[in-house]
């Protein structure tokens, strides 16, 4: 029997209606379209309105794209693994929440959290999980409300984030498809770099912290920013080089979508052309665990089968890294 890989079998997403355009930014902070295109390529977000829906909502519409999409019955699916960092609420899981209502009954579920990088990690878990041989459909969903955890009057922070969520489904492959190299890290000198201060154990929810705003986000965006760009281009260049890749053979670079300038510099690290690199930012902004599989459901009808994916992402912690994936399908 052939060794079994992990693969991609299908793909779906979903973003809110409202469209936050950067000229509508330009009436609640002091910021400008111009600024905020060339600092991040960002042209428009996608905001969920309605106040009595959390990250959930995104990621059942996600899931039920893929479901129908894929022709399948949720029954069928084994287990759900949803990349957050906007959970629904503390404690009680998401995933548990966002598998019984898309019907899939016969799964088990968790959160997996690990900021902009949560998608990554989770696709190298799903895959341990399929190659085990155990298990035979595994649903992973990015999904963030980041909205929910943004200050409308931060003109550093509010012009970067959306909401948005995508699901992809990991399947058993036997002809060598699918996942085929990591390389993740993490380093906890970002701890104060991207943060919210308040809400977790260490400073719980109290009227102060209300009052002094601390549970927003905070990023020092120009640390986060160098060490995206060094560390993103980093590991992308090693899997690359430890795969005997080159920019010819490289079909597709899947980066998470934080600022266009950082993904600009790895994909000049990799010598790859800019027809090769997947890119949505300029209307999705930063939709943190969806980025990676809305790229993917933006670009499927253009992805063929053995095509070589190299995935690549950044975010709080720090976390970061890089997968390379042979899609496993057309469309
Ligand atoms: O996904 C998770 C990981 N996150 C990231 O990878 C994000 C990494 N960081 C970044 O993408 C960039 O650092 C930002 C887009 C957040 C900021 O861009 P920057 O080029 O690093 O700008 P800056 O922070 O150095 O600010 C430059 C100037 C400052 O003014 P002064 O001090 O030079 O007078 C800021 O106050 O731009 C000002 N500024 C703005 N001006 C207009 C900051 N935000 C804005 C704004 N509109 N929205």
């Amino acid at each position: 029997m052939n060794k079994i890989t992990a693969a991609i079998s299908a793909v779906g997403a979903y973003v809110p209606d409202f469209v936050l355009t950067n000229k509508m930014l330009e009436s609640m902070v002091d910021t400008n379209d111009e600024w905020i295109t060339s600092r991040t390529g960002i042209k428009e977000r996608r905001i969920l309105k309605d106040k009595d829906k959390g990250t959930s909502f995104l990621a059942i519409q996600a899931a039920k794209d893929l479901l129908q999409k894929k022709n399948l019955d949720p029954k069928e699916i084994d287990m759900v693994i949803m990349a957050t960092a906007t959970p629904d609420m503390p404690v009680a899981i998401t995933s548990a929440y966002v598998a019984t209502e898309i019907g899939a009954v016969n799964a088990f579920s968790f959160d997996l959290i690990a900021a902009c990088s949560s998608f990554l990690f989770g696709m190298s878990t799903a895959a341990r999980y399929i190659e085990s041989g155990k298990y035979k459909k595994v649903l992973l969903i990015g999904a963030d409300k980041m909205s929910s955890i943004i200050d409308y009057e931060d003109r550093t922070t509010c012009i970067i984030f959306g909401d948005g969520g995508g699901a992809v489904l990991f399947e058993p492959n036997e002809e060598g498809l699918g996942l085929q190299d990591e390389f993740l890290r993490t380093d906890g000198i970002g701890r104060q770099s991207l943060k919210i201060d308040a809400g977790g154990s260490i400073l719980p929810a109290s009227a102060e912290t209300v009052a002094n705003k601390q549970h927003f986000v905070f990023q020092d965006g120009q640390t986060v920013f160098k060490f995206a760009v060094s560390n993103m281009a980093d590991v992308s260049e090693k899997i690359m080089l430890r795969n005997n890749l080159t920019n010819e053979t490289v079909n597709w670079l899947v980066p998470h979508q934080a600022n266009k300038r950082i993904v600009d510099a790895t994909a000049r690290r990799m010598k790859l052309d800019e027809s090769k690199v997947m890119m949505n930012i300029h209307r999705y902004g930063n939709t943190t665990s969806a980025t990676l599989p809305l790229l993917l459901s933006d670009y499927e009808k253009q992805l063929k089968k053995g095509d070589n994916l190299v995935f690549a992402s950044f975010g709080g912690g720090f976390t970061w890294g890089s997968i390379y994936l042979k899609w496993a399908y057309n469309s």
